[in-house]
C-alpha cells in the first residue's frame, strides 16, 4: 500500500472544498448544468440514466482494508448500499445524490481516496497487475512505476486538455493481466541485456468503435527515461490527435492513420530533446516512492500446512483449485475473491460484503485487497494455513464461488440498467449466462472461457478481447447481441471474429451455449483451450453450429 503524505492529503481537502462550493453553486442555479459538466468530469461525476454516477479511482487495484470499510460507507451512506468494481480499477457509486457528494468524497478523501482523473481528456487512473508485487517471477513491482507516472501526470496542466481519455497500463510478470495491449498506452516491464530494467512501450492500442491492439513503438526504455518518454508520447498525441472529431480523437486512430513507425519517429523526435533533461528520473526519487509502498513481515511458513493435507470438503477443494494462486513467498497463497455469484451482478459488491471482506483482509492478509480488471477483487497475502477458514468465512459472504476465469466469471457493463449510452441489456445476459454454467464440473470441464458483455459499441464490457464476446446493437428498437470469438487480452491480445448475423436477446444465452458445444466436440484435447481451438480452426466450424438452426 503507498503511503500519502502531507502535501496529498491538504490538496484532497482542498479540491473537495472547492467541488462543494461547485456543487452548493449548481444547486442554487448559477451553473446550468451545461457549465457543471466540465468542473464535475473533473471529478469523476458522471449524469446517468437515473442520477449521477461516481467514478472512484483504486491506483493500481491496491486498497487497504479501511479504504475497503470506507468505500463500504460511501456505499451505504450515500448510495443503494453497494459499489461497482469496473474493469480500469475503479469503483463506481450509481445513485449519489449530488448534494451529498462533497461529503461522500470528503468521507473518502480521508483514507487518501479520491476520484481525480476518473473522467474527463486526461490520463486516467493508470492501471496494473492485481497480482503486483507478489507474483512468483515480477521484474520489479509494477506499482511503484505506475506511482512515478501517476504523480508526474496529476494535474499536469499540459496533459489536462487532451484530444481524448488517456490511458495507461502497466505489467511486469510474464502472463499480462493488466490488458496492456488495449491501452493508450501499454507499458511491459523488461529487463535488458546489461540486467537494467526497463521497459517496452506499446501504443494505440483500445476498444470501442475502432479497436485496436497496441503496436510496439520501442523496445526498450531504461526505466530511468519513462517519464520523458511517455511525454513525449503525450505531446505528438496533443500535436496531432483529431480535434475534430471525437469518433477520431484517440491515440490508436493517429496511430493508425500515421502508421507506427511514422509516430515512433515524431515520437524519437520529441524525446531527444527531452530526455537529457529534467524529466530523467533519479534513483532518489524512486527510492522515496518505493519506500511509501507497505509490504508485509512475511513468516517463515510451511508451503504444505497440515490445514491444507487435513481439508477434504470437495467445495474447499474445487475453490482452492480455482481461485488460489501461487505466491512469490513460500507458505503464501493469493486469492481471488469472485464477484460473480451465481445470477449477480458481474463486480458489484454490498456494503456488508465490502465490511467482511475488510475484516478479513486485516485478519488473513495484512490488511491489504487488490482489485483486478476482469472485476474480481484478491487478497494478495494469504498464509496457506488459513485458507480452510478463509474459504468458510468468503463462502458465509458469497464470494468464494470457485468460477475464476470460467465462463460464468463474465465481464460487463452496466448497459441499459444504468448508462444513458446503452442500446442494450448486458447485465441479465450475464446472469443468465452464470445461471446456465452454474454447475461448476461442467464449467471446470470447459476449461478457461472468458466472456465479455457490452451493451454498445464503447466496450466498456471489452467484449471484443472476450474468448467469446457479446455486443448489444438496436435493430429497428428491438435488443440485438453481436457474437465474436477468439478475443484476447493478455500478452497474446487479439480482436475477436464476428461469427454471423446477430442474434435477439432471448437467443443469446442459447447461442452461447451452442458455441460450448461445439467448442467440446471440436477440440483436440481436454486441455486445449477455447481460445487455441478457435486459433486453430477459425470461426467457420462455429458459425456453422449457431446458425444451422437459425
Ligand atoms: C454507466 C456509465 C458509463 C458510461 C456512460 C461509459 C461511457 C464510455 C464511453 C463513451 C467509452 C468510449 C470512449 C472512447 O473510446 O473514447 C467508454 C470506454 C470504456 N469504458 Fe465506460 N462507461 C460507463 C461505465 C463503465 C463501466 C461500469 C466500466 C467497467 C465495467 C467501463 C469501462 C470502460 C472501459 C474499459 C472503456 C475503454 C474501452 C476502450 O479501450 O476503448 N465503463 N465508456
Ligand atoms: S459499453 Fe455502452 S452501454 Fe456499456 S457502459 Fe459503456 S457506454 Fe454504457
Amino acid at each position: 500500500m503507498y503511503a500519502y503524505d502531507e502535501i496529498d492529503r491538504t490538496f484532497l481537502s482542498e479540491r473537495v472544498a472547492e467541488f462543494r462550493d461547485q456543487v452548493r453553486r449548481r444547486l442554487n442555479g448559477e451553473l446550468t448544468e451545461e457549465e457543471f459538466k466540465s468542473l464535475r468530469l473533473m471529478n469523476g461525476v458522471y449524469l446517468q440514466l437515473h442520477a449521477y454516477m461516481f467514478r472512484v479511482a483504486i491506483p493500481y487495484g491496491t486498497l487497504s482494508a479501511q479504504q475497503l470499510r470506507r468505500l463500504a460507507h460511501v456505499g451505504r451512506k450515500y448510495d443503494r448500499g453497494y459499489g461497482h468494481f469496473t474493469t480500469r480499477q475503479n469503483i463506481q457509486f450509481n445513485w449519489i445524490k449530488l448534494a451529498e457528494l462533497p461529503d461522500a468524497m470528503e468521507d473518502l478523501a480521508e483514507v487518501g481516496i479520491h476520484a481525480i482523473q476518473t473522467s474527463g481528456n486526461c490520463v486516467r487512473n493508470i492501471t496494473t497487475d492485481q497480482w503486483a508485487g507478489v507474483v512468483p517471477g515480477e521484474i520489479d513491482d509494477p506499482r511503484v512505476w505506475a506511482e512515478v507516472l501517476r504523480q508526474y501526470t496529476t494535474l499536469h496542466p499540459e496533459f489536462a486538455f487532451l484530444p481524448r481519455k488517456f490511458k495507461i497500463a502497466i505489467s511486469a510478470a510474464d502472463h499480462d493481466r493488466a490488458a496492456i495491449k488495449i491501452h493508450d498506452i501499454g507499458l511491459r516491464m523488461r529487463r535488458n541485456d546489461a540486467g537494467e530494467i526497463g521497459f517496452e512501450v506499446l501504443v494505440g492500442g483500445g476498444l470501442g468503435r475502432s479497436p485496436f491492439i497496441a503496436k510496439t513503438i520501442r523496445d526498450f526504455v531504461h526505466a530511468r527515461d519513462i517519464i520523458s518518454y511517455v511525454e513525449a508520447v503525450l505531446r505528438v498525441y496533443n500535436q496531432y490527435g483529431r480535434r475534430d472529431n471525437i469518433y477520431k480523437a484517440r491515440i490508436k486512430i493517429l496511430l493508425h492513420e500515421l502508421g507506427a513507425e511514422r509516430f515512433a519517429k515524431d515520437v524519437e523526435a520529441e524525446w531527444a530533446q527531452i530526455r537529457d533533461g529534467m524529466l530523467e528520473i533519479d534513483d532518489a526519487m524512486v527510492d522515496d516512492i518505493r519506500s511509501r509502498f507497505r509490504y508485509p513481515r512475511y513468516e517463515q511458513l510451511s508451503d504444505t500446512p497440515q490445514e491444507l493435507a487435513k481439508a477434504s470438503d470437495p467445495r474447499f477443494t474445487a475453490w482452492l483449485q480455482n481461485a488460489v494462486a501461487p505466491h512469490k513467498v513460500p507458505g503464501y497463497a493469493v486469492v481471488t475473491l469472485s464477484l460473480k455469484p451465481i445470477g449477480g451482478t458481474p463486480g458489484d459488491a454490498t456494503a456488508e460484503q465490502m465490511d467482511a471482506i475488510a475484516d478479513l483482509a486485516d485478519r488473513y492478509s495484512f490488511g491489504e485487497l487488490r482489485v483486478g480488471h476482469e472485476q474480481n477483487l484478491a487478497l494478495p497475502n494469504v498464509a496457506k494455513r488459513d485458507l480452510p477458514a478463509l474459504w468458510r468465512a468468503l463462502d458465509k459472504i458469497g464470494v468464494a464461488t470457485p468460477n475464476v476465469n470460467l465462463i460464468s466469471d463474465v465481464i460487463s457493463c452496466p448497459g441499459l440498467d444504468y448508462c444513458s449510452l446503452a442500446n442494450t441489456r448486458s447485465i441479465p445476459i450475464a446472469q443468465e449466462l452464470t445461471r446456465r454454467f452454474a454447475n461448476h464440473d461442467l464449467a471446470a470441464m470447459i476449461g478457461r472461457l472468458h466472456v465479455n458483455i457490452s451493451g454498445c459499441i464503447n466496450a466498456c464490457g471489452h467484449h471484443h478481447v472476450g474468448h467469446i464476446g457479446i455486443l448489444g446493437v438496436d435493430k429497428n428498437g428491438e435488443e440485438f447481441y453481436q457474437i465474436t470469438i477468439g478475443g484476447r487480452a493478455d500478452e497474446g491480445a487479439e480482436i475477436g471474429t464476428l461469427i454471423g448475423p446477430a442474434v435477439p436477446y432471448a437467443e443469446v444465452a442459447d447461442v452461447i451455449e451452442d458455441i460450448v458445444e461445439a467448442y467440446l466436440a471440436l477440440r483436440a484435447a481436454p486441455d486445449e483451450l477455447f481460445i487455441d481451438t478457435v486459433k486453430r480452426l477459425g470461426v467457420q466450424p462455429f458459425k456453422e453450429r449457431v446458425y444451422a438452426t437459425r
